[in-house]
């Protein structure tokens, strides 16, 4: 499944999307509504602006007395004491808003944080049991921002946009009921002006979804980049490859300064006619509010109250077109997380799968053929079987398949067809954990993680005792090294375990593989890497470890080769011998013999 392929097709079914967003939102849905509540009066006070402009226009600027009635009883507010209570109510209105105001931040960002954090849990959850195809097709850049920039795009985003629609749809009917009250016939003709002002809106949304589609991608590409300086930095300043990283860069934000252009040339338009449009709504409310006021249909008040909520009502609306634009982003982003949702693992249990307790009897191989790429078989129907405690060193062609054939055993991909059973029972009908719990690896390229040495043994077995800690280092030959380490055990590793050699590492790794103790072990060496001391050191651990156990050897060096039980030679996919050194060695013009001649017989001298 490659994640840069996905077009987010399911972008304009809002009410599908919002049916998957809301198991998220529900939980929430109190402190949601508190929101609302709070959001609603924060909006309705714009008008209070607005309002209060008419009796001080009509009663403090035209020096009347305001008389009213409450009941039977006649009031009467003289325009002096008007005068003086219309600034302290400003003060104190001001003060109550951003008492409101202060609140539908706080509870909005923190409803909106929430959610976010049980999408990208759930996301996470999704990506760390997806299969190493997934990984190998998809690009780190393009994962970090589908699982880390998108989710917070959609779900921060829905629960902002909501309380931004809030406050201003509520400010924009608080203005509109002002604007009614001052007189009905104006209004009228400001709501419709405004009406005709937000089309060009619904016009764009389409270019928005292709344009942060094409955003993805390219933000992807640039964190790759940046992932690939990071970890190349040897490479690229031994081959001076900064021309090429830079190049590549460069490009990209172009490409991207490229997107966002063409969006802006092709959306930008907007803004200014719906400027235009209110512009005319204003032009004909004012021409028509002066034939009101001078045929005397209108006090001069009602008419200042109505123009302050007219020019004021732009910003809410304003606001609500864009967040038109922002909710079309929202959704194209949540397209794509559910999107991710929705990816299942290849490799998975089967709905009855059993438990794999323990090797008994044998591993038995039977013609699997398996290719990363369709049509292009990368092993070639392959038979072998390795009986219980059996050693079996595999050796070929570099590129031969060796690697692949291992990664079979522990399911990272599944056969193409064929077989592969364990004490009669197909690897697939097994749990996956149980498959996995019962082999112990070490790969041609080892990983560590940042942390301790002592996490990454104890990765291997978690619930390992300081004693068998301690019977892992020292059988991986680790003690003399961790000795020497300023916090020993507790030293931490860099990134990745750079800061440890090549073979501290893979020391390491097999410390991490003793201490998880399985019946089953997978080794794919890479000493060629080590010189020869160290090559020494990791060769005793490696005895060590494989004591006692069914070991799958990916050989370089003959010793091993030589002291395992059986040797297979798999060449471009295919099993060409298989036997012991002796045997082997007598096949005239064989296979093994013409690799001992050229790469072992040196080693033996
Ligand atoms: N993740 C992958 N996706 C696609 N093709 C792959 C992948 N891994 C390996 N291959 C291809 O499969 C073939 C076998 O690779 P494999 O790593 O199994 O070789 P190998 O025998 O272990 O070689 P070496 O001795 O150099 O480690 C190679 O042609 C390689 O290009
Ligand atoms: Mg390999």
């Amino acid at each position: 499944m490659k994640l840069n392929m996905t077009t987010a097709q399911n972008s304009f079914k809002y009410g599908w999307l919002l049916s998957r967003i809301w198991p998220y939102i529900k939980p929430y849905m109190f402190r949601i509504i508190c929101g609302f509540l709070v959001a609603i009066p924060l909006g309705l006070l714009d008008g209070v602006t607005a309002f209060a402009l008419k009796p001080f226009m009509d009663y403090v600027v035209g020096k009347q007395d305001w008389v009213f009635h409450i009941f039977t009883h006649e009031f009467t507010l003289t325009w002096q004491v008007f005068a003086y209570i219309i600034p302290f109510g400003v003060v104190a209105f001001a003060a109550f808003q951003g008492i409101l105001r202060y609140l539908n931040d706080y509870i909005s960002a923190w409803t909106s944080q929430r959610i976010t954090n049980d999408v990208k849990f759930d996301l996470f959850h999704k990506l760390i049991y997806m299969d190493p195809r997934f990984f190998d097709e998809n690009p780190s850049g393009i994962i970090i921002s589908r699982y880390m920039t998108d989710p917070q795009t959609a779900s921060a985003g829905i629960v902002d946009q909501l309380k931004t629609i809030t406050t201003s749809l509520f400010g924009a009917l608080g203005l509109i009921g002002v604007m009614l009250y001052s007189s009905w016939k104006l209004a009228f003709i400001g709501v419709l002006v405004l009406c005709i002002a937000f089309i060009p809106v619904a016009i764009i949304r389409k270019r928005i979804k292709s344009a942060s589609n094409k955003n993805m991608v390219i933000g992807g590409n640039i964190t790759t980049n940046i992932n690939e300086t990071y970890s190349g930095n040897k490479v690229m300043a031994a081959y001076e490859l900064q021309k090429r990283q830079e190049e590549y860069f460069k490009n990209q934000i172009w490409d991207s300064f490229k997107v966002n252009m063409s969006l802006t040339k092709r959306s930008a338009w907007m803004s200014p006619l719906m400027y235009l449009i209110a512009s005319c709504g204003i032009a004909i409310v004012l021409a028509y509010g002066t034939h009101l006021i001078t045929s005397g249909d209108m006090t001069a008040g009602s008419f200042a109250s109505f123009v302050t909520s007219l020019l004021l009502l732009y910003k809410p609306v304003k606001t609500l077109g864009g967040t038109l634009t922002n909710i079309q982003n929202i959704f194209v982003a949540m397209g794509r997380v559910f999107e991710l949702f929705d990816l299942e693992p290849e490799i998975k249990n089967r709905p009855d799968a059993v438990e794999l307790l323990s090797l008994n009897d044998k591993i038995e191989i039977q013609n699997i053929c398996f290719g990363y790429l369709p049509n292009q078989p990368v092993l070639k129907n392959l038979s072998l079987t390795v009986n219980k405690n059996e050693t079996l060193a595999i050796v070929g062609n570099s590129g031969g398949g060796k690697s692949t054939f291992v990664n079979l055993l522990p399911r990272f991909y599944d056969i193409q067809s064929g077989s592969i059973k364990i004490d009669g029972i197909d690897i697939r009908e097994y749990t996956l954990t149980s498959l996995r719990h019962n082999i112990a690896m070490v790969f041609q390229d080892n990983f560590l993680f940042s942390g301790t040495i002592r996490e990454n043994i104890l990765m291997g077995n978690p619930d390992a005792t300081e004693e068998e800690l301690n019977c892992a280092i020292e059988s991986a030959h680790l003690q003399e090294m961790i000795a020497d380490l300023p916090q020993g055990l507790d030293t931490l590793l860099g990134e990745r375990g750079m800061t440890l050699s090549g073979g501290q590492r893979q020391r390491v790794a097999i410390a991490r593989a003793m201490i998880k103790n399985t019946p089953i072990v997978i080794l794919d060496e890479a000493t060629s890497a080590l010189d020869n001391k160290s090559e020494a050191i990791v060769q005793k651990a490696l005895d060590n470890l494989i004591q006692n156990k069914t070991v799958f050897v990916i050989a370089h060096r003959l010793s091993t080769i030589k002291n395992a039980d059986r040797i297979a030679v798999i060449n471009e996919g295919e099993l060409v011998e298989l036997g012991n050194h002796e045997q082997l060695m007598q096949i005239e013009n064989g296979q093994y013999r013409a690799l001992y001649d050229m790469q072992f017989k040196k080693q033996e001298v």
